[in-house]
């Protein structure tokens, strides 16, 4: 991949007061710094900058298609954003300050054209970190934050992953240690009469449903004429290096294992490499350690991943989209 035009200084720094403070003070000025959110680490600016918008597309990779989500500290922000819809609003009060990201009509101004790639439509999320919020307060504007990492690769759930895509490309990384929920949020589509799922994520389906008293739409199927609605959902984007084998029932020669609770098919003792998910079964700690276990396999140097089957329930809707886009062909 092409290197920036101007190379910058990258500092990891704790996330303390100092860091929260330096971070503000470097995105409202037009900087790029990485920051953690309660699902993964993010690469903010200022959303209402188109140069710091297009500085970031540029740092990480990204087609300047895909839109960026404007993250604000609470609800009152977000209505400075978007107009919250009946839905948005409902599903706001229920489930924000969380893993949840609301595409409504944009408000003019309150972030820019190029953050939108210029859709009239803004998504909206408050993030549940508390060094997240901190930072966003005292920014006081939309801070644009894709997830840090380069476009096209595994989502970081550590400083550490932030750097070893971005060293010398961004300003700033602050380290809170691993982000909780592991997968981005879910985003819902509340600009029509029935909100729509556009991507499974952190907060479950079901609980999103028990909330609305209904079942989420799906995605009207994207024609060659219509662009894709999210277009962040595009098949290949979640890749490892080496190719990745779902539903898998034995490991191959020359193959490294990602398994959960405990699974050991056949073949197991001659895996390249092994991670487990969750060795109890548990689909929330899954989540939390799916990128951090696929970046590991992927650096094994095994000629590919082969993934057991998973339980599609809850988080493992998510856990399996994601696992489909890094097993998409490319
Ligand atoms: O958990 C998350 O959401 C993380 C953290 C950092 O907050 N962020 C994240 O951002 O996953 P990103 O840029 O990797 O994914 C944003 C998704 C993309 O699929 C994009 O296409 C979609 O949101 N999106 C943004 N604005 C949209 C809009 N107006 N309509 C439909 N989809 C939109
Ligand atoms: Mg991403």
């Amino acid at each position: 991949m092409n290197a920036p035009r101007q190379p910058r200084t990258t500092r990891l720094v704790p996330a303390d007061a100092p860091g929260i403070a330096r971070a503000a003070q470097l995105i409202a000025s037009g900087g790029l710094v990485a920051l953690p959110t309660e699902t993964v680490y993010g690469l903010a600016c200022d959303a209402t900058d188109p140069v710091a918008v297009a500085s970031l597309y540029e740092a990480k990779g990204r087609p300047t298609f895909n839109p960026l989500i404007a993250h604000v500290p609470d609800v009152d922000a977000a209505r400075q954003v978007g107009h919250l819809t009946a839905p948005a609003q409902m599903l706001a009060d229920r489930f924000w300050p969380g893993p949840l990201t609301l595409i409504v009509p944009a408000r003019e101004g309150a972030t820019c054209a190029l953050a939108r790639s210029g859709l009239s439509t803004v998504a909206i999320r408050v993030p549940g970190h508390e060094v997240a919020r901190a930072v966003l307060r005292a920014v006081g504007r939309a801070v644009a934050a894709p997830s840090a990492n380069r476009s096209g690769h595994v989502s970081p759930t550590t400083a550490g992953h932030v750097l070893a895509d971005l060293d010398g490309r961004i300003d700033l990384i602050l380290d809170a240690g691993p982000t909780p929920v592991g997968v981005e949020s879910t985003i819902i589509d509340c600009t029509g009469t029935r909100p729509v799922l556009l991507r499974p994520g952190g907060l479950p389906r079901e609980a999103i449903e028990a909330a609305l008293g209904a079942p989420l739409a799906s995605p009207a199927a994207p024609t060659a004429e219509t662009a894709p609605l999210a277009p962040g959902m595009l098949a290949s984007h979640y890749a490892p290096s080496v190719p990745v084998r779902l539903g898998a029932r034995e490991v191959r020669p020359g193959e490294a294992l990602l398994t959960f609770a405990a699974a050991r098919p056949p073949g197991f003792e001659q895996a390249k490499a092994c991670r487990d998910l969750s060795p109890s079964g548990d689909l929330v700690e899954a989540a939390a350690n799916l990128f951090a276990h696929l970046r590991d396999l992927d650096a094994s140097g095994a000629d590919s991943i082969a993934v057991v089957p998973l339980p599609r329930q809850g988080l493992g809707e998510a856990i399996a989209d994601r696992l489909g886009r890094a097993a998409a062909p490319r």
